[in-house]
Parts: C-alpha cells; structure tokens; sequence
C-alpha cells in the first residue's frame, strides 16, 4: 500500500478490545524450566507463593492454557484507554528517506501514561477479590508504581512503593502522581527494612537498583498477612496480561493487509516485549509468520546481549524464587542511566528462552544514541518517547536506514510503550550536552 492510501491511525472499537489473553507457553517447542526455591533449590510449588500473590495469578504463571479470559472488571477498566491506537509513522518515514513503511502502537494514553496498567490493572483485581488490603512493589522509572497507584485506587488496596533512589531524586512529579492517586512512597535503600538497610550500611549513598527496591517490597510483604507483592515485569502472568497489545496490534495490521517484517521493542524485564510480540511469536513459532523479532537494551544493563543464561535471583537480597533467565548477576547494580525501567539485572524467563533458542535476536545502545533518536522521533512524530522506548526507536530508525541502504520496502512495527513527561530533566541533559554515556 503506497504513502496516504491508508488511514494513519489505525483504530479500533471498544468491542474489539480482545477479552482473552494469549499465553505463549503452549507454542513453546518446550515447556519453560521451573523457577526454584532460593533455600532448597527445589522446584516452587503453589504454597510458597502463597504468601505474595493470590491464587488466580499464581495459577496464571503455570498455566498451559492458550487463552485466559480477562474478567469483567478488568475490561471495565481497560475501557478507560484501550484498545490503543496503531499509528502509521509517515513523517519518521518521510524524514529518514527510507522505503520501509513504519507503524508504531502507542500504549502511552493509558491513565499512568505507559503500558503498565495492563498488569497493574488484573494483579489489583485478583489481589483485591482475594481479600487482601494491601499491595507492596518496586519502581524504576516510576512508571510501574504510577500504574500500580491507579490500579490500586480503582480496586480500593493501599499501595506501597518502594522507588529506586536514582528516579526518587530525578523524577520528583512522578512521586507526586503516585500520592495523588493515594500510594505511599519511599526511596530504595530504604531503613525500614533488613534488606534495605544491609545496602545502606555498605554503601550509604546508594543509588538503588531494582533488584534492591524489589527485595524491600517482598520482604514486606511477606511480614505481613494483609498484604501482598505485584511485581511489573519479568513473570509469565505480567507478560501474559500485556497480550493485550500484541493482539489488538496484529488486528491492526491485518485491517490494513500489512504484514510485520520486523518487530522491535525494549526489554527490562520483557514485559512490553512480550506482551507486543507474544501473540506474533505465536504465529511465527507454528509457522504462520516469517517476521525477525528485536530486543532492545541498554549498554548500561546489557542482560541479553552480554549476560548468561542460567539459574539467578530476581532481586538483590535472595527472597525471590531462583528463575532461568540471562542475567548480570543479582548483585549488579546498573549505572543510573535515564531509562530507569531498563536498570533490570535480569529477564524474563519466557523472553530469555525465546533469545536463547534463536527465535528473537537482541541489540543493545548507549543512551546518547538512544537520545538522539528520541529528538529525531519527537520531531518527525510529536510524541515524545520515554526514555525505555527510545531504545526500541534508535533500533527502528536504524533498522529503516538499513532498509534505504538496500531498497527495500519492510514494515518494521515497534511498541511506543509510554510517553516521556516526567523525562524531562533527561531530555534537558541531552539538549544542554551534559549527558553522559556510563
Ligand atoms: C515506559 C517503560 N517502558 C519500558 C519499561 C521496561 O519494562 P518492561 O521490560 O517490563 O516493559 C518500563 C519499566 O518501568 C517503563 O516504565
């Protein structure tokens, strides 16, 4: 289809909103191996997940069913921003020369601004119909925390956030957000919990990382029969609750009689990744779609492009289960670099093992590059990425450079997971000069 024959946003209606999601785990040529007991080093059963997740979500992590329903209240909320549009870039096209027709789902007029509350959204729900009061996380960027404060307001659970110090200093208005909707705050290493404080009493000035904020939730979660622990990434039933993207995405592109060459998102713990690409991935595993799947990273947090595939810890301190995944080691505390929701030591393990066995490849860049694509992006586009999916767009523009080098006229799709307003002090450093690749 040439330049302007189709619409530039590709819509669809509220009864499209897909009301199943997609579970990979049966396309799989193999079963995913086990996460283990960090003391035992035995496969995890039920029970000892029982104490931080409801049993909906827990028997969503093992499920082998293909399709899960997404309950009546879930779809209630997800009314308030899906389905999402997919939209034609024509203007990055037109600025980049490039033949390569480029489209990109925007998940960033959800309510928190990001792809999260498509997690945050079903976790309070399930948390909530099992009777809890409370849920404990982790943040990065803010992002997850802000989606889990909407969430919880929805659902009527208090919320506790433990925000990694690098983003509590950098990003003070999404503090804000997360307060207004009624969750309270507090910057990892924190003193109030062991795991907290053993960081703290090592290094006083810590900037935090992930795996540290998340061994801080969990520990108080698990003290405590009221509460429970959501985490945004990493674990089947986050990724499998984002589907949703990737489904209404597909339905997009078949509208439109586009077939997806290439598809590219970033990946912290994989959860936009997954959810955008699962359902093509699907279609490409039983031989249905012939289309390359890309990774993106940071160089700061390269986990799939230079950590190793085996047994680890989802965070700092040992409370979590031991997960298969490529990692960097859980005492490795990134740089704190711009793009907080990328600082993961680690991955999930469904999109490890889709990267372990050559079914998606992975690239990862230097915040400077991935700041230059972002500007480039914003003007061609308006939209202004946040710094996580800036990633995903310096590996767009140059999969598209590619394309005008060679002639040849791909679709490339990539998730434009969330938009960046509260990045602003990043894009003031990359504007000014000041920022530093670590
Ligand atoms: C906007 C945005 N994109 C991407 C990510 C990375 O997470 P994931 O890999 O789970 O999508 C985050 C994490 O906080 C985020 O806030």
């Amino acid at each position: 289809m040439t330049q302007g024959s189709e619409p530039r946003k590709i819509l669809l209606g509220e009864d499209d909103l897909p009301e199943a999601w997609l579970n990979i785990v049966p396309s799989l040529p193999s079963p995913p191996e086990p996460y283990l007991h960090p003391a035992t080093r035995q496969p995890v059963g039920p029970d000892d997940l029982a104490p931080l997740f409801p049993m909906a979500l827990i028997g969503q992590e093992v499920s082998a069913e293909p399709w899960i329903d997404v309950p009546g209240p879930v779809l209630d909320a997800y009314r308030l921003w899906r389905p999402t549009p997919l939209i034609r870039a024509l203007d990055l096209e037109r600025v980049l020369g490039t033949p390569a027709r480029i489209y990109y789902k925007y998940e960033g007029g959800s309510p928190a601004g990001s792809h999260k509350p498509n997690t945050a959204v079903p976790q309070a729900y399930y948390n909530a119909a099992e009777g809890i009061a409370r849920l404990a996380t982790e943040t990065g960027a803010g992002q997850w925390g802000s989606a889990l404060a909407f969430a919880g307001a929805r659902f009527g659970l208090d919320v506790d956030v433990y925000m990694v110090r690098a983003s509590y200093d950098a990003k003070p208005y999404r503090r804000t957000i997360m307060e207004t909707w009624g969750a309270r705050v507090t910057p990892s290493p924190s003193p109030e919990t062991a795991a907290g404080r053993a960081v703290l009493e090592a290094d006083p000035d810590s900037t935090g990382s992930l795996g540290i904020a998340i061994s801080e939730a969990v520990e108080l979660a698990a003290a405590r029969d009221d509460t429970h622990y959501a985490l945004g990434s990493v674990l089947n039933h986050v990724l499998l609750h984002q589907t949703v993207i990737g489904l209404e995405a597909r339905k997009q592109l078949d509208s439109v009689g586009a077939k997806p060459d290439v598809l590219i998102a970033c990946v912290g713990g994989g959860s936009n990744f997954g959810g955008f690409t699962f359902p093509f991935l699907a279609d490409k595993l039983a031989g249905k779609l012939d289309t390359r799947v890309v990774a993106v990273e940071p160089t700061a947090a390269p986990t799939l492009t230079e950590g190793s595939f085996g047994y680890d810890l989802g965070d700092q301190a040992g409370m979590t289960p031991l997960m298969p995944m490529y990692s960097l080691g859980a005492g490795f505390v990134p740089p704190p670099i711009h793009a907080g929701g990328l600082r993961y030591h680690g991955d999930s393990p469904l999109v490890s093992m889709l990267v372990r066995d050559g079914h998606a490849e992975a690239v990862a860049y230097p915040q400077s590059k991935v700041f230059e694509a972002a500007v480039t992006f914003a003007r061609a586009e308006g939209i202004l990425p946040a710094p996580e999916p800036a990633h995903a767009i310096r590996a767009v523009i140059d999969e598209a450079l590619r394309c005008k080098e060679q002639g040849s006229a791909e679709t490339i799709v990539f998730n434009l997971c969330g938009h960046g307003h509260f990045d602003l002090a990043a894009y003031a450093d990359h504007l000014s000069g000041n920022l530093l690749d670590v």
